[in-house]
C-alpha cells in the first residue's frame, strides 16, 4: 500500500505493530510523528492553550528509586497535574497528595491503554523493571516484567504515537564486551536476565523506530545513588547502602570486593539527564540508545571519601560470589562521549560532591527529625 507523507513524497507503508492498530504506518525519517501533535488532534473537550504545550506524562514502576524524583522534577517543568506516576503498589501519604498517582499494571495490556487513552498520554517513562540481582532471585518473573511488560509499553506507545523512554543499563554489558571504557557501540553479551532484558529493550526499541516510527529514546544507567528513595536490589546498590550505616553505626559490611569498580552516578544528574534527552530535537539524536557517565569509584574509595566525613567509619568485606560475579562483568568505565557530542550531556555530581550531598541530606534529616 502507498501513503502520502508529511513531505508530500509517496511511500510503501510498512507492516502493522502487534498492537493491530490502523494507523498506516511508515520508516521513522518520513513520519517524524511528535507526541504534541497528539493532544491538538484529540482536542475535542474544550481545554487551553497551555494545555497543549506541555508533554501529558506517565511513569511506570513509579515507586522504585526513580520515579517520584522524576515525576517532581517533570511536575515543576510541566505542572503537576500532567505528570502521573503509577505502580501496583501502594503510595505513601507523601507521594498520593503530591500529585496524581493511579494503578497501572505493565501486564495488563487492557489497562495500560485505558490509561493512556482516558489521559491524554503523550510521553511515556517506563521504569518497571526487575534490577539484576533480584532478578536472578527470580527469572520467570523478571523474565515477564522485563520482557512481555516492555512488549505492552511498546504496542501501547507505537499505537498512540507517544514519545517513550525505556531505561538501560551498565548492566547491558558482560564479560566478552571492553570494560575501561565501555563505548556505545560493542559486544554486549550480558550473563544475567536483568542484562539480557536490557539488550532485548535497546535492540525492539530501535527495532521499533526504524520500523514503525516509534520515537524511541533509552539511557544506559550507571549505579544509582539517592538519598531520599531506596534502590531496588541491584549491584551497585551497596553504595546507597554504605551511606545510610555509616550515619547510623558507622559500620558496613559490603558484598564486593574493595577493588570492585563501577560506574555511578547521582541520582539529580540521572533525572535530569532522562529529561535532556526526552526533550531533545528528533534531528540531534542520531543514536537511540546512548551511555550517560558521571563518577566511577571502587567501595575502598567511596569508603575514604567518607571518611572524611564519619572519621570513626570502617567498613568490613564479605564477598557475595553472585553479585561479584556480575559485578565483574561489568563496565568500569562508561564512554558517554556520543551524549556529549550530540544533545550536549554533561554531570554535575563527582565523587567529592556526590559524598558533601548525600550527608547533607543525611545530617538535615536527623536535625528535623531531632526537631519534630
Ligand atoms: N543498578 C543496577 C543494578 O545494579 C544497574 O543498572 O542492577
Amino acid at each position: 500500500m502507498t501513503v502520502r507523507l508529511l513531505n508530500g513524497v509517496f511511500s510503501q507503508v510498512l507492516l502493522k505493530p502487534a498492537c493491530g492498530c490502523t494507523t498506516p504506518i511508515v520508516p521513522v525519517q518520513f513520519l517524524g510523528i511528535s507526541p504534541f501533535q497528539v493532544p491538538s488532534r484529540a482536542n475535542f473537550h474544550s481545554v487551553s492553550s497551555s494545555d497543549t504545550e506541555h508533554p501529558r506524562v506517565l511513569i511506570t514502576g513509579g515507586l522504585g528509586q526513580l520515579g517520584v524524583g522524576l515525576a517532581k522534577l517533570l511536575r515543576n517543568r510541566f505542572g503537576k497535574d500532567n505528570v502521573i506516576l503509577s505502580d501496583i503498589r501502594k503510595p505513601s501519604d507523601h507521594v498520593f497528595y503530591s500529585g496524581p498517582f493511579i494503578y497501572s499494571d505493565i501486564l495488563d495490556y487492557k489497562n495500560l491503554r485505558e490509561i493512556v487513552v482516558n489521559n491524554r498520554i503523550t510521553w511515556l517513562i517506563h521504569y518497571s523493571a526487575l534490577l539484576s540481582a533480584v532478578g536472578e532471585a527470580n527469572v520467570p518473573l523478571a523474565r515477564d516484567v522485563n520482557i512481555t511488560g516492555l512488549h505492552n509499553i511498546l504496542d501501547t506507545a507505537t499505537e498512540h504515537n507517544l514519545r517513550l523512554f525505556v531505561p538501560s543499563t551498565i548492566g547491558a554489558f558482560g564479560p566478552s564486551s571492553p570494560r575501561n571504557p565501555t563505548p556505545d557501540l560493542c559486544i554486549q553479551r550480558p550473563r544475567t536476565i536483568y542484562g539480557v532484558s536490557k539488550v532485548h529493550a535497546e535492540l525492539i526499541g530501535e527495532y521499533y523506530h526504524y520500523r514503525y516510527g516509534l520515537d524511541f529514546r533509552c539511557l544506559r544507567y550507571p549505579g544509582i545513588i539517592s538519598a531520599d528513595s531506596q534502590p531496588g536490589r541491584g549491584t551497585t546498590d551497596y553504595a546507597v547502602h554504605i551511606f545510610h550505616n555509616a550515619m547510623k553505626s558507622g559500620k558496613f559490611q559490603c558484598y564486593l570486593k574493595p577493588d570492585t569498580r563501577l560506574p555511578m552516578m547521582y541520582i539529580d544528574d540521572c533525572l535530569r539527564a532522562t529529561l535532556e534527552i526526552m526533550e531533545a530535537p528528533a534531528d540531534s539524536l542520531p543514536m537511540r540508545t546512548y551511555n550517560i557517565g558521571a563518577m566511577s569509584f571502587t567501595p575502598e574509595e567511596l569508603a575514604q571519601e567518607i571518611v572524611k566525613h564519619v572519621p570513626e567509619f570502617q567498613v568490613t568485606y564479605n564477598v557475595d560470589t553472585v553479585l561479584q560475579a556480575i559485578a565483574d562483568s561489568w563496565p568500569m568505565n562508561f564512554d558517554d562521549s556520543n551524549a556529549r557530542k550530540d544533545w550536549g550531556w554533561k554531570h554535575y555530581y563527582d565523587l567529592p560532591e556526590l559524598v558533601t550531598t548525600m550527608f547533607n541530606f543525611y545530617t538535615s534529616e536527623s536535625r528535623a527529625a531531632h526537631v519534630s
